[in-house]
């Protein structure tokens, strides 16, 4: 090997590493509970998604998913964090209980090509490391399929 094709080949392997799965995983979003609050909805036992996602959740954006949700479409940085908590009926209330997983929409086009620019996460309970996809959030991904013209959210805006 000449020296110009082992520059090559070390550029080719840095470049191949650059972009292995391992650099495209979903940051954990440490401050999503500033963001601003999208909506809330109680998913009961019954309800096609109650498995998982049974519970009560609380949907934030941060700054560019909230301009985001306003056009319709949205910029590489937009962040939505699915926050899943248990419930219970209590005197004709229904309170939160403990968390059960934080889902995460992350938007990069260049990075999550595959699932429609969106990088899908779950973390387990409270966890910031404890990842729940193990196929690159492709099923996540098939269900907000969907909403292709909406840029993959199911959530619309609000004042
Ligand atoms: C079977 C369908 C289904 C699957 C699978 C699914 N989602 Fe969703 N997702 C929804 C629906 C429906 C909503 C809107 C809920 C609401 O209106 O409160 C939603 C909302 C969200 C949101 C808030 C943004 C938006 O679209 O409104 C995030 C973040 C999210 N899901 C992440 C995930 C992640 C991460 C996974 C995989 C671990 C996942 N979802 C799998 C149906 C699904």
């Amino acid at each position: 090997m000449n020296l110009k094709k082992i520059v090559l080949a070390v550029s080719l392997f840095t470049f191949s590493s650059a972009n292995s799965y391992a650099d495209e995983k979903v940051p954990y979003p440490k401050d999503y509970r500033n963001w601003s609050h999208v909506k809330s909805m109680v998913i009961e036992p019954g309800h096609p998604l109650a498995n998982p996602f049974e519970g009560i959740h609380h949907i934030y954006g941060n700054e560019k998913a909230i301009k985001g949700l306003k056009k319709g479409h949205y910029l590489d940085g937009a962040v939505f964090a699915f926050d899943l908590l248990g419930y219970k009926h209590q005197n004709k209330t229904i309170t939160e209980t403990s968390r059960k997983l934080l889902g995460v929409m992350h938007k990069d086009s260049k990075k999550y090509l595959k699932t429609g620019g969106w990088g899908f996460e779950g973390f387990a309970q409270s966890s910031q490391t404890s990842r729940l996809t193990k196929d690159g959030g492709v099923s996540c991904f098939g269900c907000h399929a969907p909403q292709k013209d909406d840029d993959y959210i199911f959530s619309k805006y609000r004042n």
